[in-house]
Formats: C-alpha cells, sequence, structure tokens
C-alpha cells in the first residue's frame, strides 16, 4: 500500500477534506491498471464467447421501483450498533468477527443481541458499552428531477438489474437464442456502515458481471467438457464449512456439476473461466478456492453462491467474485412487478395439445342480415379471439349479443370443442452469475506482483500484458545527443504504448524506478547507440538480461515481450545482468 500510494496507483479520497472512509481516487498508474484489467476481463468473459455474450451499459440511478422489484429495498441490509457512550457506529457481524473472531455473517438480530450481550463485546475504541442492533439499508437512496417525494430513487448496489429489465429487448435483438448472457462493466455504490478495510471495502467501486440466462431443461453447457476439461478448481463446499474443515477440494467443474456440487452447469463453467482469469492476473491456482455461501450468509436471490477466494498478507483471504445460481428470482420479481412478458420460447419437440372450447360465428349468416354494414360487424368481431367471443356469449341471456355498440344475433354463434397443437412454450430462464470487483482484482495484483529483492530492491512483477506503462526509456548519461534520441525513441512508441522517459542520477536508479512501477522494458540508449544510431539494449524487468536491438525492430520485439516471449531468443546478442 506504501508503494501504491507513494507511486501514485491510488490513494484516500478527499484527504485535503481529512478523508472518507470507503472511498479511494486511482491515480494515473492506478487508472492504466484497471483499465488493462478490466480489458483482460472483458476479452475472457465477453470477447471469447461473442457469439452469445453481449455488453450493455445502463444507468447507476433507478427508479425506487427497480429495487423494490429485486428485493433489494427489503433484503439490501446488514445490522448496525451504536457505542452508546462514543455513538460510533459499527456493521454488528464484522464487530463480532473482529473482537471474538468467529464468523457472524448472516445471522439473525436476536443472534447477534445474544452473542453481543452474553460475550460482553464493547466499544473497540473507548469501551463503552453497546446499544441494541438496528437493521441498516446499504441502498444510497436520492431523487429524479424536482418533484423529489414521488420520484424516490436508488443508485445500483449491482448492475445486474439493467441486464435483468433489458432482458427482452436483448433476446429479441439476439435472435431469441439462448443461452444467452448480458454482461455489463460499471459503478457500482453501497453505503457499508464503517468500511475500515482500506482500498477492499469501497463503497463506490467497478463491478464486472455477466447475467447469463439459459433454459434449465436444455442447458447446452458442452463448453464445460470442452474448454474445461484438464481445470480443476479448489471448493470448500458448505458442508465442509458446517464440519468445520478448511482444506478445499480440487475437483474439475463438470465433476462438480455431475456431483451436484455445483447446482448450476453455466455456474461451474464460468467458475472455471474465473479461475482461468485470475490466474492471468499472477496469482498461482492454488492461492484461489470458491467458498461456497452457507444459506444464512447467501443473498436474497441465489439459490447457491460460491465467493472466489484469494489469499492474501493482510486480511487472509479476500474475496475478488461472486458465483450466484439466481435460477429464474429476478425476471419472476420484474414480471409481477412491471407486468411486462420477460419470458422466452423454447420450441417443443412434441406438440402439446390443447383442448378448448370456443366461439365461432357464421360469416354468410352475417352477410345475409347485415347487408353492406357486415364490413363493420366483421371488423369489431376481429379484434376479440374465439376464447373472448364465447366469453362474451356466455356472459348475457339475451338474444342479442351487443359488441362495441352493434346488436348481433346469437344464432349467427356457434360454440365447439377444438383441439390446438402448440409447439412452443414460454418459460423463465434461469441465470448463473459471474461478478467481479474490479478494485479488488487490482488489489491482489499489487499484492501478487510485489516483490522484494536482496538489498531491499523492490520489483512489481505484474504480468506484462498488465503492466501501466509498457516501456522506459533511459539514457546512460543525460547529455543532449543521447536525450535527443530517447526523444526519437519517445515519439515513435508512444502511439503504441504507455512509454515514459526515466529521470534519475545514475542508470541504476532509472532501472530502479522502472521495476518498482512494474514496468516490463527499459530502453537503454548507451555510447554505441549514440555513435553508429542505430541500435539500442532493451532489458527485461524480471530476468534483467538485455539484448542489443535495431531501434527499426523495437515495436516488433515490445509486441512478442508483451505475448510473453522470452526477449533473449529472438536471435539478437543478449547481454547478462551485471548485478
Ligand atoms: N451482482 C452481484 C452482487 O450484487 O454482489
Amino acid at each position: 500500500m506504501n508503494l501504491a500510494i507513494r507511486r501514485g496507483f491510488l490513494w484516500p479520497s478527499f484527504e485535503i477534506y481529512g478523508g472518507q472512509s470507503g472511498f479511494y481516487d486511482l491515480g494515473p498508474l492506478g487508472v492504466l491498471l484497471k483499465n488493462n484489467i478490466v480489458e483482460l476481463w472483458r476479452e475472457v468473459f465477453v470477447k471469447q464467447h461473442q457469439e452469445f455474450v453481449v455488453e450493455i451499459e445502463t444507468p447507476i440511478i433507478n427508479p425506487a421501483i427497480v429495487f423494490k422489484a429485486s428485493g433489494h429495498e427489503e433484503h439490501f441490509t446488514d445490522y448496525a450498533v451504536e457505542c452508546t457512550s462514543c455513538h460510533r457506529i459499527f456493521r454488528a457481524d464484522h464487530l463480532i468477527e473482529e473482537v471474538l473472531g468467529t464468523n457472524a455473517e448472516g445471522l439473525s438480530e436476536e443472534e447477534l443481541n445474544k452473542i453481543i450481550k452474553e460475550h460482553n463485546v464493547r466499544c473497540p475504541v473507548c469501551g463503552g458499552e453497546l446499544s441494541t442492533v438496528k437493521k441498516f439499508l446499504l441502498l444510497f437512496q436520492t431523487y429524479i428531477g424536482p418533484y423529489s417525494l414521488e420520484n424516490l430513487a436508488y443508485l445500483r448496489p449491482e448492475t445486474a438489474q439493467g441486464m435483468f429489465i433489458n432482458f427482452k429487448r436483448v433476446y429479441e435483438l439476439m435472435k431469441r437464442r439462448l443461452p444467452l448472457g448480458i454482461a455489463q462493466i460499471g459503478k457500482v455504490v453501497r453505503n457499508e456502515i464503517s468500511p475500515r478495510q482500506g482500498p477492499i471495502r469501497l463503497r463506490e467501486f467497478t463491478i464486472m458481471e455477466i447475467e447469463f440466462f439459459y433454459d434449465e431443461k436444455n442447458p447446452q453447457c458442452e463448453l464445460l467438457d470442452e474448454r474445461c476439461s484438464d481445470n480443476k478448481i479448489y471448493i470448500l463446499t458448505a458442508e465442509q464449512r458446517i464440519q468445520g474443515e478448511t482444506k478445499p477440494i480440487s475437483i474439475l467443474p463438470s465433476e462438480a456439476y455431475k456431483e451436484k456440487i455445483i447446482l448450476s452447469p453455466w455456474l461451474a463453467y464460468w467458475m472455471c473461466i474465473a479461475g482461468k482469469f485470475v490466474n492471468m492476473l499472477g496469482i498461482p491456482l492454488e492461492k484461489t478456492y470458491f467458498e461456497e455461501k452457507l444459506p444464512t450468509e447467501r443473498a436474497h436471490y441465489s439459490k447457491q453462491t460460491f465467493d472466489q477466494m484469494v489469499l492474501v498478507d493482510k486480511w487472509g483471504k479476500l474475496e475478488v467474485s461472486g458465483h450466484a445460481y439466481r435460477y429464474s428470482y429476478d425476471l419472476e420479481r420484474h414480471i409481477v412487478f412491471s407486468k411486462s412478458d420477460l419470458y422466452a420460447v423454447r420450441q417443443l419437440k412434441e406438440p402439446l395439445i390443447v383442448r378448448k372450447r370456443v366461439a365461432k360465428y357464421d360469416k354468410v349468416a352475417i352477410l345475409k342480415l347485415f347487408g353492406k354494414q357486415a364490413g363493420d360487424v366483421f371488423k369489431k368481431l376481429a379484434k376479440y379471439s374465439p376464447e373472448e367471443l364465447l366469453k362474451i356469449l356466455e356472459s348475457s341471456q339475451r338474444d342479442e349479443i351487443e359488441i362495441e355498440g352493434m346488436k348481433i344475433p346469437r344464432t349467427v354463434f356457434t360454440v365447439e370443442d377444438v383441439e390446438e397443437k402448440i409447439w412452443v412454450e414460454k418459460f423463465i430462464p434461469h441465470v448463473a452469475e459471474p461478478s467481479f470487483g474490479a478494485e479488488r482484482l487490482m488489489y491482489i495484483t499489487l499484492e501478487y506482483a510485489y516483490r522484494e529483492l536482496e538489498g531491499g530492491r523492490v520489483v512489481l512483477s505484474l504480468p506484462k500484458k498488465l503492466a501501466p506503462i509498457k516501456v522506459g526509456i533511459a539514457t546512460l548519461i543525460d547529455k543532449p545527443q543521447f536525450e535527443a534520441l530517447a526523444s526519437r525513441i519517445y515519439n515513435m512508441l508512444k502511439m503504441k504504448y504507455y512509454v515514459v522517459i526515466l529521470e534519475g542520477d545514475s542508470i541504476g536508479k532509472k532501472y530502479a524506478y522502472a521495476d518498482e512501477v512494474g514496468i516490463p522494458f527499459v530502453i537503454t540508449i548507451d555510447y554505441d547507440s549514440v555513435v553508429e544510431g542505430s541500435t539500442v539494449t532493451v532489458r527485461d524487468r524480471d530476468t534483467r538480461k538485455q539484448i542489443r536491438v535495431p531501434i527499426a525492430d523495437l515495436a516488433k520485439v515490445i509486441d512478442l515481450g508483451l505475448e510473453g516471449k522470452d526477449i533473449t531468443e529472438f536471435g539478437y546478442p543478449v547481454i547478462e545482468p551485471k548485478d
């Protein structure tokens, strides 16, 4: 964190006004790193699945009805407890966890009060007595426009509802094909009670999530075998947690689905991809596992949830993504609250035979009876289905039926029993949701990249593709001829990469800075470069080996190096590190 703040990756927000917990600013390097992580997520989750995953963008501010329907207004709450002496407010479950070291997530009001009383939990700051716990809504609230009270609105705590309320539109755009993933990347806010974990519990952060809609009777998840057949994942099941076990099992995602450890095949698939993705951030597979939430810990919309945990120094473990089986919960609720048709249609292999009673009318009889007016009668009748006509007939005992002001004799109608073959049926798709927090991913990426070498030298070994600045340019000595060549190379490369001309008293200091901010390649301009004017050296951050390269080949060498290829194997003269 020291390095991250000092070098401008991030820092606490609103510092000049004394700060505000739960908010962090990203500095120049932080923005670049986060963008690269977001872009990698987009590549892995959206671009590589573009046949059936598309991305949308929806508003942060939503009319309150959206979060009434989603259940958040009722359930998206935590319990707060207040110190009766200093009046500080704490999140009750976190306080218990901090003081007693036991997991209190998801406990009820009574359970929390009981624990606080029985264990005499007191204010961790002043030792004062605590109040009873109170429910606290985590949604930020606002009003839309000038008619404040009528237009209550909430700021979204997840992007997911944007995908649910737009499901039908995107489903139509995607030619009514399932499975269908709708992705969104955007800011969300949660009014956390007392966030005290620096940049990892934020009140405003970037979420990257997919609502993945599929037909649960025909889930078509061949990818689970095709792409995940050699990718075991580690899972700590709810059952293991209840038994007090802490060692996750290692299992293929497809096996986990077959053995009903994971209830949805698509949840298993996206967990497999999540494992690969986190690995691409530089986290070894054995440092991450999926922890199944207990029923009491799960969000209200979920039938099963796995949190992807990464082992970290400061907190032991950190949740970086959540994988929830939201089944048909959200669409069902929006169908009820909006009265909209948010159904998908399923083609049936065998038709459904539906028998029903309907009313039909005799067109010839109507022509004879109404003459020139018959056209009008047909128009009016055409507005009603045979079932609706039957209802109208049955609702009246008169000899003449009145339809839109026109009296029609009952005798022109006949009531018949008919059979109808139905080849499609409406259904509500099930949803598997992978959901990632971008800032937490940034945190683990930084932590795992951080290395202290002998002598206290720091190297930020970020995966090269993610490094904020890709190229540093160093002059061996700061003389005009050297600087002119540095400028020429800088201008040549800056349209393609983020590049920096390194400053410092010595070449060693320039390399040290480059290593500290994770620059993968440093181009050095030495005496030979200046004398013959066409070659420079390129230094690899991790091996510290250098190659001597013609200036014209620099972009090619850097591109290959960023793909992860070893630059010493490109056939250029290699210079071994001196220190
Ligand atoms: N959409 C996932 C979450 O709210 O955590």
